[in-house]
């Protein structure tokens, strides 16, 4: 059976103030009037043979809207008190399922264009899930991103793996060349990555099945959740395991995960942005720059965001921030 694993435990906090916490990113219906999360499930749905959505207590009834939207009348869900990062909600979703099951783990905020090319690669993703491998989707990178995983591949085989690398290491790894991006979805047996996750982070599993098996119907519970170490997958296992694969993504993805990719994917779509790498989002009032180069400016109802464009990353930092001063 393939399910598909949909992440959406996330705040986005690197989109506020468009993205808050009783908001994030996926359940805002920007995009032709439907959500990243809608777009998400429609788009595997003639993949998959199952959904099983693994979210946040704060934002389960926003995705039962947007299942309902979807129309998908099987799904199945698992709550999370709090979130404990990828390594963990993935392994409660594997948990959840049989260990020969193939989990399809897809993030619910990415924006990808579906189709033959997509369709392709997830095919090919699942085969080699079948042979017992954990597979990654390697996209071209288009500059040095520091917000990404770098995956070093000759074919479909991975010599490393590098969440996030520092702007100098990101910088060499797109001049050299022979590396892509890590897409954020992965493709494996449930027992073979619990296994992985088991051997590299025995505390993370532990810890994440302890807590599973407390579970009330779908809900996690708080106090044991609290207990498991805070860490990606892309840390946890995909940097240090050895049965990791990489299928070429030949298809248009972007993770809406920065005002930068925003920017990135507006230009690409053939949105008017001026001359100087300025944009303004949210606002119909005219705005004018003078002597500046690549600043965003992001309204909302009831906060304004100014930032320079490559410090896109550092949204999370005044997001932490605020979230700290409530
Ligand atoms: N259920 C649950 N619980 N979901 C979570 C949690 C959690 O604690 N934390 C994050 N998620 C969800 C997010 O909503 C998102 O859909 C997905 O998991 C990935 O988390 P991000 O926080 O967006 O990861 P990232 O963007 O920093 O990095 C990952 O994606 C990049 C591509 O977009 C990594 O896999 C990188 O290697 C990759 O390049
Ligand atoms: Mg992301």
């Amino acid at each position: 059976k393939i399910v598909n694993v949909v992440l959406s435990g996330g705040v986005g906090s690197r989109l506020w103030p468009l993205s808050r916490k009783s908001r994030p990113k996926q359940y805002l219906p920007i995009f032709d009037g439907e959500t990243l999360f809608q777009k998400t499930v429609a788009r595997n749905r003639s993949i998959a043979d199952e959904v099983l959505v693994v979210g946040n207590k704060d934002n389960y009834e926003l995705s039962r809207k947007d299942m309902a939207a979807s129309k998908l009348s099987q799904y199945r869900e698992l709550v999370e008190a709090c979130p404990r990062n990828t390594a963990a909600a993935i392994a409660f979703s594997a948990f959840h399922c049989h260990e020969e099951d193939v989990l399809f783990v897809t993030p619910s905020d990415h924006l990808i264009t579906p189709g033959t090319a997509y369709q392709t690669a997830v095919k090919r993703a699942i085969q080699l899930a079948n042979e017992g491998n954990i597979v990654t989707f390697g996209l071209k990178p288009s500059h040095p991103e520091t917000g990404y995983g770098y995956i070093e591949a000759v074919g479909e085989d991975v010599k490393d793996f590098h969440e996030k690398p520092e702007q100098e290491k990101a910088d060499n790894f797109f001049k050299q060349g022979g590396y892509l991006w890590n897409s954020g979805m992965f493709c494996f047996q449930a027992g073979v990555f619990l296994a992985e996750l088991r051997r590299y982070e025995t505390e993370i599993f532990d810890q994440a099945y302890g807590a599973y098996m407390l579970k009330k119907e779908i809900f996690l519970p708080e106090t044991e959740s609290l207990r498991i170490p805070s860490l990606s997958v892309d840390y946890a296992v995909m940097e240090r395991s050895k049965k990791i694969k990489v299928v070429a993504a030949d298809f248009e993805w972007s993770d809406m995960g920065s005002f930068e990719a925003i920017y990135d994917y507006l230009g690409k779509k053939g949105h008017h942005l001026d001359d100087s790498g300025n944009m303004v989002i949210g606002t119909n009032t005219h705005i004018e720059f003078t002597g500046l180069t690549n600043t965003l400016l992001i309204f909302t109802k009831d906060a304004v965001l100014a930032l320079k464009k490559e410090n896109s990353q550092e949204v999370k930092d005044v997001f932490q921030r605020l979230e700290n001063e409530r």
